[in-house]
């Protein structure tokens, strides 16, 4: 079948301001948006940027806007798109090329939550061991591959006006070590997430949660970690 792409292009070196530019692709409906793009490239316009490595849902790099819609291009089967697909990149960041964002942003804010065990004191028998309860709450969290689908789709992160909120991607990275048993660090932890940029800046809006390609409960997890910082604020945990 022939895929219809029409496909944000912008190279700050060269162009004024960006432009929309039209494709056509000949493609297996079982193929994947992906690699109508990879054909692109490599058989018409390879010009053409874009970020994209294991091509099956698990490196997060090729985040990008489908139809309005944040997703990873991987993902997207070809039989699922219209007569005409629009092809953008993720919104809230700065776009170095064409398809290409500046994730630094993303990746500071995701630093800044400490996404490492805080274990100072020695485990008791060489092991820092965990129940398979305590294993599965964080089952949800782990399955984030840092795409930014969900931190660029969220309206929060999109108003200039509080676009320092933490954003969805790396609160959910906080809830992972935030109820690993093994961590120790909690009230480092509370005190980076208790403010109004931290937890307290999602406003339940379930944005996150409907684009994630992980199919994490982002807007839940969120909730979570507001129930704990409320807990241990009120010290009953
Ligand atoms: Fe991507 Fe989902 Fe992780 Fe957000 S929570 S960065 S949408 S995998
Ligand atoms: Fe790795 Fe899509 S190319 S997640």
């Amino acid at each position: 079948m022939v895929v219809r792409l029409k496909v944000f292009r912008f190279d700050p070196e060269i162009d004024e301001k960006p432009y929309y530019k039209d494709y056509e692709v000949d493609a297996e409906p079982t193929g994947r948006l992906l690699d109508c793009l990879n054909r692109i490239r490599w058989e018409q316009d390879p010009t053409l940027s874009f970020r994209m490595s294991c091509g099956h849902g698990v490196c997060g790099s090729d985040g990008m806007r489908i139809d309005g819609v944040c997703g990873l291009p991987c993902q997207k089967l070809v039989k699922s798109l219209g007569p005409e697909t629009l092809v953008e990149p993720l919104p809230v960041f700065r776009v170095i090329k064409d398809l290409v964002v500046d994730l630094e942003p993303f990746f500071e804010r995701y630093r800044s939550i400490k996404p490492h065990l805080i274990a100072p004191s020695s485990a008791s028998d060489g092991e820092r061991r965990q129940s398979p309860e305590e294993i599965h709450r964080l089952e949800d969290a782990v399955r984030c591959i840092l795409c930014a689908c969900c931190t660029s789709s969220c309206p929060v992160n999109q108003d200039p006006e509080t676009e320092d909120y933490l954003g969805p991607a790396a609160l959910v990275r906080a809830f992972r070590y935030l109820f690993d048993s093994r961590d120790e660090g909690m009230a480092q932890r509370i005190d980076i997430l208790d403010r109004k940029a931290g937890a307290w800046g999602c406003q339940t809006l379930w944005k996150c949660t409907e684009v994630c390609p992980k199919e994490i409960p982002v807007t839940k997890l969120i909730g979570q970690i507001k129930r704990k910082i409320s807990e241990v604020k009120k010290g009953t945990r």
